[in-house]
């Protein structure tokens, strides 16, 4: 007689009792993680519309909770279970939306999208939209507009909390807090690291939100561009140093940031063609190597390779641009959950 032991089936149920057992405790190691870390905190104001609502302590804040996100991985973590959140993109998006969506979904929300149709056909405002999600019992609702400063007019008419994803020319906050997260990661202490800005900064809300943080965080900030891609008197409303020449801004640099030329808002208008303008400002391997031996390459997306950087570069060992994207699911994720979560006080304190 022989006599096997453990007999298999029990070998089978030992180990999806483990793999099972292990799921939820390791899930609840990390809500518990979560709440240790935010520690009763919320965000300055119940809407996130601009970078200026967000101080140095509140950004170690984020990063410090989506660290904890991106350490738990893309699995489910019911922080926000059947919360509901609508996603409102009136202009396209491909990393924003997927990761805001991503984000919730996988926070266990309630996540619905509306976007660009039947309601600006029927002449309805974007106000009535948001009033119309709201009474409906939204508790977060994320915009995309090509009209600058909506987020902030939009939050006065609801309850729900609003998170600007990208407002015509103006910002794009948590673009910025992902790269400050990807930054943060690569040096421990920012202050006087040198940054390089390349693009079309006029039309860029990425930059809107980026300087702010950059000088948050008292960096040192190039802007490199042809005049007519600068907002006038952009060096002394910033407080950046603005070149025409790449090779003059590259040496000593840190970071090169590189933002694409924006044909939906008439940027080709500013230069006699891509093709002049690449030859000026693509960011090619020879130009990177005028930086710093170790200098990282950024770009928030969507990149126009070839104009605004080589394929080269851009896929290189030192550029961090698929970083940025798989951070901004985690900055997500920590920004749905302060918004969605808030003491409802704080509701009253907007701005
Ligand atoms: N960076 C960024 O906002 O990209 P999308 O337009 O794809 O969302």
């Amino acid at each position: 007689l022989t006599l096997k032991f453990p007999p298999f089936e029990i070998k089978i149920f030992l180990l999806l009792f483990h793999a099972v057992f292990h799921e939820k405790m390791n899930t609840e190691e990390t809500i518990d993680q979560l709440t240790t870390i935010r520690a009763g905190y919320d965000l300055p104001y119940p809407d996130l519309h601009s970078f200026d609502q967000l101080q140095k302590e509140d950004c170690k804040k984020i990063f410090e909770i989506a660290r904890i996100f991106r350490d738990f991985g893309t699995k489910t973590l019911p922080l926000l279970k059947d919360i509901p959140i609508a996603l409102a993109f009136f202009e396209s998006s491909t990393r924003t939306k997927s990761s805001f969506e991503w984000a919730g979904k996988q926070l266990g929300a309630d996540m619905i999208s509306i976007g660009s149709g039947t309601s600006e056909k029927k002449g309805e405002s974007v106000i009535d939209v948001a009033q119309t999600i709201d009474s409906m019992g939204a508790k977060g609702i994320v915009f995309r507009t090509s009209y600058s400063g909506l987020p902030q007019q939009v939050c006065q008419y609801i309850s729900a909390g609003v998170v600007n994803a990208g407002d015509g020319w103006h910002e794009h906050p948590t673009q910025a807090l992902i790269d400050g997260l990807t930054l943060s990661d690569e040096f421990p202490d920012l202050s006087k690291k040198v940054i390089t800005i390349i693009g079309d900064i006029k039309h860029s809300r990425v930059f809107g939100s980026l300087v702010r943080m950059l000088k948050t965080f008292n960096m040192e900030i190039r802007v490199v561009s042809p005049f007519t891609l600068v907002p006038e008197k952009m060096e002394s409303v910033f407080g950046v140093q603005h070149f025409t020449n790449i090779e003059s801004a590259l040496p000593g640099s840190d970071i090169v940031y590189v933002l694409r030329v924006q044909n939906e808002r008439g940027a080709t208008k500013n230069i006699p063609s891509l093709r002049e303008y690449s030859k000026m400002y693509v960011l090619s391997p020879e130009r990177l190597a005028l930086a710093k031996k170790e200098a990282i390459v950024m770009h928030p997306g969507p990149i126009q390779r070839d104009i605004d950087i080589s394929h080269a570069v851009s896929s290189a060992p030192t550029s961090r641009i698929l970083t940025q994207t798989q951070n901004g699911l985690f900055i997500r994720k920590t920004i749905l959950w302060l918004i969605t979560t808030q003491k409802e006080e704080k509701k009253f304190a907007r701005i």
